[in-house]
Formats: C-alpha cells, sequence, structure tokens
C-alpha cells in the first residue's frame, strides 16, 4: 500500500490553521493526507491572542478588520455570527469620534489647528498609498496635491540613490516643509504659552507619526519604504473589531480538524531538508526528505512542512549557526528575510481607579475619560514636563476602549514598545497616570486661533490613577520576537514574494529524483500586498494549501 504523502504545519496562528483547515475540507474524502499542526506555544491562535481585562474582552494582538469589502475574515465572522454580543467589547463603538487634542503643559488646541496639520498629513500618505490623484482631488486638495508632489520630488532628488531608497519619514517631513511654505508668514512667531504655532504644528504631526509607526510596525518611519507603500491593499468599507473576539475566526478554522491533529506544546527545533539530488537519504525512512527535530528531542519524516513562523523567529533563525534550517536557507531567502522590516508593536491595557467612577454606577462610566490625544512638545528642552517618561513621549494616544469605559488603552511601537515589555506594573501605572494627569489635570488653558484663554468646564479635574495594568510582549516572546512585518527601506515587494517560494527552488527539481516542495512558506510575511494583516496570513494558507492540492492533483491521486 503506498504511503500517503504527509504534511506538517508549523504553527498554529491564521495561516496555518487556514492551511491546515483547507487541506483538510478539500480531501477529508478521499483521505488523501497525513496532515498534522505543531505549535511550540500552549494556545492556538498566534498572533490572535483575546483577552480578558478588567471584566472586558479585549485584544492583545490582532483587533481590526481593515475594511470589510471583499475581507475573507469578516466573512466568517459574519457567517459564525461572531459579529454581536451582549457584552461591550473592545472598540465596539469603532474609532471613538471627537478626540480632544491637548498639548503638553494642558492646553487644548483648537480644532481647527489640529485639523489642518490632519488633513495635510492625511492627504500626505493617501498620496504615498497612491490614493491621492490630481483629477480627482477638489480644490483644496490640489494645494495638497501639489505639497506632495514636491515633496516626493524633493525627496527623489536627494535620496543619492533613487527612488527606491526614499523613506515616508523623509517624504513626510518634505511635505510638512512645503507646507510651511506655502503659509510663510501667517501666525508664524505668535506664541501661546510654552507654544508657537510652528511648534504646535510639528507636535501635531508628530502624533500622527507616532500613529503611522503603531499601523506599519516600522518603530522609525525613515525606514518605512515609499515606493512598496503604494502596493499596500486595503479593502474598502468600515474597519471594525469582533465582539466574540479575533479568537473566534481562529475557533472556527480549526473546529472542522479531526481532535488530536492539532499538537500544542510541539516546538520545532531543526528542519532538516534534502537541497541536492545526488545526496542520498541517509534517514530513517527513505521515502520522505524532510526530518523534522523537536525541542523535546522526537523525531518525524515528512514529505512537506509549511513554515508559518513570524519573520522576526526567521531572522533569528538565520542569525545562527545552527538555526532552524539544515542545511541553511539558501542566499535569496535569507536576504529577503534580512532586508524586510518586522517592527515592535504592544498594547497597554489600563484600569482607572474607581475613584473617578461616578457614584451609583459602578462600571459603566468613567467621569468621562477622553479619546485623549497628546502632542507632546518636539524639542527635548526645559519647557518639557520632567517626569513624563521617555517611553510615553511618542505614545499618540491613551483612550477608553468603548464609549464611557473605565479600561483604556495605548499603542506603543519602536523601541517605546520594547521597553514597556520590561518595566514594571508599578512603573507603567507610575508613567501613564504622571503623563495623563499633565495632560488632564489643570484647569485646560483653551488655544484658540490668536490668544489663548482659560477655561475650567473641560478638565478632568484630579489627579488620573490607575489600579492595573496588562500588556502584550511581542518582541520578547520567543516564538514570535515582534509584531508585524513592513517593507523597510532597502527592500521591496519583491522580496515578499521571495518569502513565498517553496523550497528547492523551483526548476531545481524537474528531472531529477529530488523531492519538491519540501518546504513552503506561509504567514503575514509572505503575502506581497496585504502583509501585517491577519487576512494577508489568511491568504497565504489558502495559497500554500492548493499548492499542495494542485501538485498532487497533478499526478493524479
Ligand atoms: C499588537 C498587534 C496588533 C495587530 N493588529 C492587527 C489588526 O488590527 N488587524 C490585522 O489584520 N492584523 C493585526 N495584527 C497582525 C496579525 O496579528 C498577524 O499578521 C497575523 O495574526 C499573523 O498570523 P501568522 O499565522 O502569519 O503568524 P503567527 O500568528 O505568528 O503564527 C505562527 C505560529 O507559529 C508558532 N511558532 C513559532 N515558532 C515555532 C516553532 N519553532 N515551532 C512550532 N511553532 C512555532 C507561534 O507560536 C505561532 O502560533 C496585529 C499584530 C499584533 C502583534
Ligand atoms: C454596583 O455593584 C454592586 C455590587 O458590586 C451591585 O450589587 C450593583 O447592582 C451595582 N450597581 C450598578 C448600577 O451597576
Ligand atoms: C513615580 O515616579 C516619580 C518620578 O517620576 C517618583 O518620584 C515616584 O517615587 C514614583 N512613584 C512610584 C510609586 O514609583
Ligand atoms: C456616557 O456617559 C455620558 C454621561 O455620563 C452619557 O451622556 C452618555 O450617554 C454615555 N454614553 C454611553 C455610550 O453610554
Ligand atoms: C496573550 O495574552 C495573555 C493574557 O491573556 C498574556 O498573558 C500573554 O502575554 C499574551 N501574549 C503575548 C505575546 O503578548
Amino acid at each position: 500500500m503506498a504511503k500517503k504523502p504527509r504534511i506538517v504545519i508549523i504553527g498554529a496562528g491564521m495561516a496555518g490553521l487556514t492551511a491546515a483547515n483547507q487541506l483538510y475540507t478539500c480531501t477529508s474524502s478521499k483521505d488523501l493526507f497525513e496532515l498534522c499542526v505543531v505549535e511550540g506555544g500552549s494556545r492556538i491562535g498566534g498572533r490572535i491572542n483575546t483577552s480578558e481585562f478588567g471584566g472586558d474582552r479585549i485584544e492583545m494582538g490582532a483587533t481590526w478588520i481593515h475594511g470589510i469589502g471583499g475581507s475573507p475574515i469578516h466573512k466568517i465572522a459574519q457567517e459564525i455570527q461572531a459579529l454581536d454580543s451582549d457584552q461591550p467589547w473592545e472598540c465596539m463603538d469603532g474609532f471613538l469620534d471627537e478626540p480632544k487634542t491637548i498639548a503638553e503643559g494642558g492646553f487644548e488646541i483648537n480644532p481647527s489647528i489640529v485639523e489642518s496639520v490632519s488633513t495635510l498629513f492625511k492627504n500626505l500618505m493617501d498620496f504615498a498609498q497612491g490614493k491621492l490623484h490630481e483629477d480627482s482631488a477638489s480644490s483644496e486638495d490640489v494645494d495638497f496635491y501639489k505639497i506632495a508632489i514636491r515633496a516626493s520630488k524633493i525627496c527623489t532628488s536627494n535620496g543619492g540613490g533613487g527612488y527606491g531608497k526614499l523613506s515616508i519619514g523623509s517624504f513626510l517631513r518634505q511635505g510638512l516643509d512645503a507646507y510651511r511654505d506655502s503659509l510663510r508668514g501667517q501666525e508664524e512667531h505668535q506664541g501661546y504659552g510654552i507654544w508657537t504655532r510652528k511648534l504646535l504644528e510639528e507636535a501635531i504631526f508628530e502624533m500622527h507619526e507616532n500613529t503611522q509607526r503603531t499601523y506599519t510596525s516600522a518603530g522609525d518611519l525613515s525606514n518605512l519604504d515609499f515606493a512598496a507603500e503604494s502596493e499596500y491593499r486595503m479593502f474598502p468599507g468600515e474597519e471594525i473589531t469582533i465582539a466574540r473576539g479575533y479568537l473566534s475566526i481562529i475557533e472556527y478554522l480549526a473546529s472542522v480538524l479531526p481532535p488530536g491533529l492539532i499538537q500544542l506544546g510541539r516546538k520545532v527545533a531543526q528542519i532538516e531538508w534534502q537541497p541536492e539530488a545526488h545526496k542520498s537519504l541517509e534517514n530513517g525512512d527513505a521515502t520522505r526528505p524532510v526530518k523534522l527535530h523537536f525541542c523535546d528531542g522526537s523525531i518525524m519524516y515528512v514529505d512537506h512542512v509549511i513554515v508559518t513562523v513570524s519573520l522576526g523567529v526567521l531572522k533569528a533563525e538565520i542569525g545562527q549557526d545552527s538555526g532552524m534550517f539544515n542545511p541553511p536557507l539558501p542566499s535569496f531567502k535569507t536576504e529577503a528575510i534580512s532586508r524586510l522590516g518586522f517592527g515592535v508593536v504592544n498594547k497597554l491595557f489600563l484600569q482607572l481607579s474607581p475613584n473617578h467612577v461616578e457614584k451609583g454606577d459602578n462600571t459603566t462610566t468613567n467621569n468621562n475619560f477622553p479619546f485623549l490625544q497628546m502632542a507632546f512638545h518636539p524639542q527635548d528642552s526645559e519647557l518639557r514636563h520632567k517626569k513624563i517618561p521617555w517611553w510615553m513621549r511618542r505614545a499618540a494616544s491613551l483612550s477608553p476602549i468603548y464609549s464611557n469605559s473605565s479600561v483604556l488603552l495605548c499603542w506603543f511601537a519602536g523601541k517605546e514598545a520594547v521597553a514597556l515589555e520590561s518595566l514594571t506594573d508599578e512603573e507603567i501605572m507610575n508613567g501613564t497616570a504622571t503623563t495623563s494627569s499633565s495632560f488632564l489635570k489643570q484647569p485646560h488653558k483653551v488655544i484658540k486661533s490668536n490668544s489663548h484663554e482659560v477655561c475650567n468646564g473641560n478638565s478632568w479635574g484630579s489627579e488620573v490613577k490607575f489600579t492595573k495594568v496588562l500588556k502584550s510582549k511581542w518582541a520578547s516572546d520567543p516564538l514570535f520576537l515582534g509584531s508585524y512585518s513592513y517593507v523597510a527601506v532597502g527592500s521591496s515587494g519583491d522580496d515578499l514574494d521571495t518569502m513565498a517560494e517553496p523550497l528547492p527552488k523551483i526548476g531545481n527539481c524537474e528531472s531529477s529524483s529530488l523531492h519538491p516542495l519540501q518546504i513552503l512558506f506561509a504567514g503575514e510575511a509572505t503575502h506581497r500586498t496585504h502583509y501585517s494583516t491577519t487576512h494577508g496570513a489568511y491568504f497565504s494558507g489558502i495559497r500554500e494549501a492548493n499548492r499542495l492540492l494542485q501538485h498532487y492533483h497533478g499526478v493524479g491521486v
């Protein structure tokens, strides 16, 4: 009796479970493969980690469906009725409207000042993403379009290495300069306490840059490639969170698989594969070319392995002498892995002290802690509040997870996100409370367009206090070593395609005894246009499952 091909999927995250689901549902009636998923951790979901805090369901990892139009995640969520719940959930009311933008020192900034910088920033990003075109722009947008064109031209001519080296960071900065030139003379030196108009604009612009750092995971936007930004695709429609938790999607994908197919606590130490046809198979199972070594010392012979570990894990493995791949990955693979970016983004949840909860209503109100957008003082000067810790200074916002919730959420990126992981809860509560108090405590000095006034009505009124915190730790968890991928300056979309190529390299297998498709690659970082997302991971899982299905269909099994 011929042996069934044995397929092992490494990783029970979105990509791995989607591949398993596809392989299993497409062949279960034919009983074609021996299939299993091996997961190094003690839970399924990977970078999807639905959790609970202060009685509310929250997400430690993937949070949003980025556009519901055409998203396979949204389709599943609808089918399994995961989009409604009696219990409140994170961001159930979307992005809270009407953010309150406050400048360091407690100056509430007039919305018209915030809006002009926010519009500039949005238009610059739309331009970079290929969404802003001169013909479709309204007359006001046309000015921004000219600013953006000028910014990209200046960057290109200064780039030293041409278009491919232009970063989003330098493009944005040129855009801000061009914008300032277009306003030259207007209100330039007007003062508002410690603030001038120019400093305020700078601070608001930086605030948006900080949000962009969390969207992309590029800790430094000058390392985020400009040209690749326009290849990234978003689905149309609103962005929503999943009422029953992102994990409900994962559980659904896993639910069709027979018990035992997913093995937890099975960390792979090494993948021994056969890149050369002439090398005889010296293993105990001569027909299966790949030998998996697990951390517990056990081994397994397989025909195909689908690797879904994060780009962060791959980067760490190729940097080691005896890494995960034996023999090591060929250079076309390791070069793509090294060039692409993989950053750190962390989420911090904070429980407001009940002192702030209005009497008579225990949990549902928070005394209206606002959707606080923080414009930090851009210069390292004595005007800065001394007690605000450095790791808070690039957080863009702090806001309740839904209207009136007493749980607040703050996103961190880059080295601030890394630092957060090793701080104690006390240090975090102290630093965040000091920061938010300094923004909210004083009677607000409202910055209007030409003067500032003191106004008592709007302030939080007392010291902000927190009673507990919960934070994600994506960088220090050895199963992830970061959050999601981005196209770094020096890499391109081609590298994402290279990430997806199976081994041995296509073309090397023909006319030889070499086993094809020994190692396949799926995961968020293998999708050229939807990298960094759950749906990108989903599509990559389908892609690699179909690659194997087509392979076997082709030989008439
Ligand atoms: C903070 C944060 C916020 C995010 N927000 C969003 C969002 O709003 N919307 C969105 O679409 N996406 C978001 N993402 C990205 C999204 O979570 C990921 O793109 C997606 O979940 C990745 O799935 P994956 O299957 O490619 O990888 P993973 O989920 O990383 O799965 C890989 C699995 O491999 C396992 N593994 C690793 N090494 C080994 C080994 N040696 N042996 C065995 N198993 C191993 C890991 O434990 C893991 O379970 C966010 C991510 C983070 C961290
Ligand atoms: C407040 O909490 C108490 C117990 O903790 C509970 O009995 C009461 O119903 C709660 N009140 C409201 C308005 O939620
Ligand atoms: C909080 O930080 C301040 C300095 O920023 C320090 O003086 C104080 O002792 C800290 N408190 C705690 C409880 O750590
Ligand atoms: C939040 O609280 C305010 C006043 O405390 C109230 O007017 C508002 O309706 C509440 N919003 C929600 C969504 O509960
Ligand atoms: C996943 O969530 C749990 C809390 O439910 C937390 O302890 C764990 O650290 C999270 N994982 C990561 C990598 O943040």
